[in-house]
């Protein structure tokens, strides 16, 4: 879905204001503000309720726009290199880099911290509003804090309404899970969130990486246990228990595959098809990656008592949509 002009240049015009701009990018939708502007960026954080303690990703629409806003050359040797393998092969795409700050980027941006995330998007008329505004601009998932992030311009009109600003509808978000975050700073670079860059292909690219878990502190302040969450409590199944489990009127289920979906109603007794749902038709993962945000909401809209999720196979995108599922339910 493309976007007029007319819309595209006010969008710019608003961000070279101060204000804000709920825009599309391949993975979710971000709620974009000048990266250089402390005013806008505190309307960020206002608006999303969020910590100040959780640094924001900064949009850049060209590698020309990088050196305003990271040192990459105060990383050691061999990180600089990564990085610039990384950068190549990989950007534009769903790969945020965590690099050291410049000094000029407001601390904000950052939550204080000398490092920060850059991001290139694959989503041209995201980098082309980036192109048009200022260049450098900090958006957060366009979703109240901790909970699910937006891949629809209509989610992100229902949970922020009028206090988000203007919207610019670029249709459904073609990847629908977040970047990966990647951390170049530390002594081997790691994984500070799954997403939508699989760890296999870092892997491939970079040789040792470390996927960082329990064993390490959280290094990402944003990386909270229970995060990504629907409204109901939302419990995760292996795929045999899935099966088995008996329906109840009064809950929500997400399978995987419709094909396990299918199986399941053949051995329930008249459940309502509303409440039970398939990420994919054919077990793809990046198709169920792109609908996971979307089917969750849609079953939590439905006032269930509970949810129930499917673990997806722990691989390529699967590694994001079980992080997502398992973050989703860490509170229940
Ligand atoms: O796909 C995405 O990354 C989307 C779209 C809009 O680009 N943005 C997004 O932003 O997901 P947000 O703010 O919802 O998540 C940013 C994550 C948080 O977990 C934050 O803690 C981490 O990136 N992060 C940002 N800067 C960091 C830094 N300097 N060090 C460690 N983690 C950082
Ligand atoms: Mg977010």
């Amino acid at each position: 879905m493309e976007i007029n002009e007319k819309e595209m240049q006010k969008a710019a015009e608003i961000l070279r204001a101060g204000g804000l701009v709920a825009f599309p990018t391949e993975t979710v939708y971000g709620l974009g503000g000048d990266a250089f502007n402390p005013l806008a960026l505190a309307k960020i954080f206002e608006i999303k309720k969020r910590p100040r303690f959780d640094p924001l990703i900064i949009h850049i629409a060209d590698l020309g726009a990088l050196e305003a806003i990271a040192e990459v050359r105060e990383l050691p040797a061999s990180a600089q290199k990564q990085a610039e393998r990384l950068m190549h092969t990989l950007w534009p795409g769903p790969l945020t880099l965590i690099l050291p700050k410049k000094p000029a980027l407001p601390d904000l941006a950052t939550s204080g911290l000398p490092t920060v995330g850059v991001r290139l998007p694959a989503h041209p008329e995201a980098r082309k509003l980036i192109r048009l505004s200022t260049g450098a601009i900090a958006a957060p998932s366009a979703n109240p804090f901790g909970y699910l992030s937006p891949t629809t311009a209509d989610h992100v009109r229902r949970q922020l309404g009028e206090a988000g600003g203007m919207i610019l509808d670029g249709g459904p978000a073609r990847i629908g899970l977040e970047s990966t975050v990647l951390d170049l700073t530390s002594e081997i670079p790691r994984i500070l969130r799954p997403g939508g860059t699989p760890e296999e292909i870092l892997r491939d690219i970079l040789g040792d990486i470390s996927s960082g878990n329990e064993k390490t502190p959280r290094a990402s302040p944003g990386m909270l246990k229970s995060h990504y969450a629907p409204g109901a409590p939302l419990k995760l199944h292996d795929p045999e228990e899935m099966l088995a489990l008996p329906y109840n009127p009064e809950e929500g289920y997400l399978f995987f595959r419709q094909t396990d979906l299918d199986l399941w109603l053949k051995t329930q007794d008249r459940p309502a098809k509303a409440r039970a749902q398939a990420l994919s038709a054919a077990g793809d993962l990046p198709e169920a990656g792109a609908r996971l945000f979307g089917c969750l909401r849609e079953l939590d809209s439905l006032g269930l008592s509970s949810l129930h999720a499917e673990r997806v196979p722990d691989q390529g995108l699967g590694k994001a949509i079980n992080d997502r599922l398992s973050r989703g339910s860490a509170g229940s």
